[in-house]
C-alpha cells in the first residue's frame, strides 16, 4: 500500500458560492443554461461511468485503443516521473499509462468529483506499491496549483473533456496549462473527432436513456444544493449537432409551461412549453484545428495518434 493523499483546493463554501452564482446567471439568462461541471456529484460520476460502457458511446473505447497501442511511445517520449491528470474520473484508461511509465513516482488525479477521486485514488495506491497518489479536488478551469513533485511531468487531459469547454474557455485553459509546464514536460490531450452526424448524436442520446438521466442529474444537484423543485421528468433530453460550430449541444426541453422555484436563491424561473435549457456542448475536432489551438497556447503538436477507425485522437506536445 503506497501513500494516498487527498487535497481540497476548493473550499466547500467557495463551491457553494460558485454554484449559486452559476445557477442565478444561467437560469435568468436568455437562453437559459447551466455549466457542465455541476453534473458530477456522486450519482453523476456513476452515470458517466455507465455512459462509457454504452454501445453508442464510442469515445472511451476508441481512446482506450489508442492508449493500449501508444502508451509505450508516450512513455519513451516523455520519461515522466509525475503524471497529472485533469478530470480523471475513474482513472480507468489511465492504467495503461501508469503501466507504461516505468519511472513514474507520483500520480496526481485532479477532479471536482470527490467520490470519483477517492474511489479511483485509493484503489490505485493500494494496487501499486511505489506510486504515490496525491489527489486534488480542484476546478481545472480556475488557477491550478500543483503539488511540488519530481519532473518531468506529463499532464494528461483525456476523454475529450476539452470539448466541453467553449472556444474562449479552451484558449484560456490551454494557456494556463502551458504556464504549468516547464521544459521537458508534456501535454497529452484526448480529442473526439468530427464524424458522421448520426454516430455523434447517438453517442449523446443513447437508446437506454443513460445520457438522458445524466443530463437531468444536474437538476437533481440544483434541487439538493439550492433547495429547488425541478421535476426532472418534466424535461426531455435533447442532443443536437451544430454543423457550423462542430459541436454536439445537450439541452433539457421543458415539456410544459412551468415555474421552478430555487428557494436558496429566492428565485422563480418560468419555462415556456418547449423552452430549452442548455446544459453542455461537446466540441469535435480536426487535426489542423487542434494544432492551431495548441500553437496559440505556445505548444507544438509533436505526435497525433488516432484509433483504427479515425474516430478519436490523442496528441502529445513536449515543451522545449
Ligand atoms: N477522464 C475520464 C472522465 C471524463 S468525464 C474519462 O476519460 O473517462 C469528465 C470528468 O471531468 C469528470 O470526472 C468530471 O467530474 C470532471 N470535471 C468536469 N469539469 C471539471 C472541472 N471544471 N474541474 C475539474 N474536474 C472537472
Ligand atoms: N467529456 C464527455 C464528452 O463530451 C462528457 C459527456 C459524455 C457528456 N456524455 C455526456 C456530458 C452527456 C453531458 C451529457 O463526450
Amino acid at each position: 500500500m503506497s501513500p494516498f493523499r487527498l487535497t481540497r483546493t476548493l473550499p466547500e463554501d467557495a463551491t457553494d458560492a460558485a454554484l449559486r452564482s452559476d445557477v442565478r446567471t444561467g437560469l435568468t439568462g436568455t437562453p437559459k443554461w447551466l455549466p457542465p461541471k455541476w453534473f458530477y456529484d456522486a450519482r453523476g460520476s456513476e452515470l458517466f461511468e455507465r455512459i462509457t460502457t454504452l454501445p453508442e458511446y464510442y469515445p472511451t473505447r476508441a481512446e482506450r485503443e489508442i492508449l493500449v497501442g501508444r502508451a509505450g511511445e508516450i512513455a519513451a517520449a516523455t520519461g515522466a516521473r509525475t503524471l497529472v491528470e485533469l478530470g480523471s474520473g475513474s482513472s480507468e484508461k489511465t492504467r495503461f499509462l501508469l503501466d507504461a511509465l516505468t519511472g513514474l513516482r507520483v500520480y496526481v488525479p485532479v477532479d471536482v468529483s470527490e467520490s470519483a477521486l477517492t474511489g479511483a485514488g485509493r484503489a490505485l495506491a493500494a494496487e501499486r506499491p511505489g506510486l504515490s497518489v496525491h489527489a486534488l479536488i480542484a476546478d481545472f478551469t480556475a488557477a491550478l496549483e500543483l503539488p511540488d513533485t519530481p519532473g518531468p511531468r506529463l499532464l494528461a487531459f483525456l476523454g475529450g473533456t476539452i470539448g466541453n469547454l467553449l472556444p474562449g474557455e479552451r484558449a484560456a485553459f490551454l494557456a494556463s496549462v502551458r504556464a504549468l509546464l516547464a521544459p521537458g514536460d508534456a501535454l497529452l490531450l484526448g480529442t473526439d473527432l468530427v464524424k458522421d452526424e448520426e454516430v455523434l448524436v447517438r453517442a449523446y442520446d443513447d437508446a437506454a436513456g443513460v445520457t438522458a438521466a445524466f443530463d437531468k442529474n444536474v437538476l437533481a444537484v440544483v434541487n439538493r444544493e439550492l433547495d429547488a423543485d425541478f421535476v426532472p421528468d418534466a424535461f426531455d433530453h435533447v442532443a443536437l449537432w451544430d454543423a457550423g460550430k462542430e459541436w454536439i449541444e445537450m439541452r433539457l426541453r421543458s415539456r410544459t409551461a412551468q415555474t421552478v422555484k430555487v428557494k436558496a436563491l429566492d428565485l422563480a424561473v418560468e419555462f415556456a412549453a418547449g423552452e430549452e435549457l442548455r446544459t453542455e456542448v461537446s466540441a469535435k475536432f480536426r487535426k489542423e484545428g487542434v494544432r492551431g489551438e495548441l500553437a496559440a497556447a505556445g505548444l507544438d503538436l509533436a505526435h497525433w495518434w488516432t484509433d483504427r477507425e479515425g474516430r478519436f485522437a490523442l496528441s502529445l506536445s513536449v515543451v522545449r
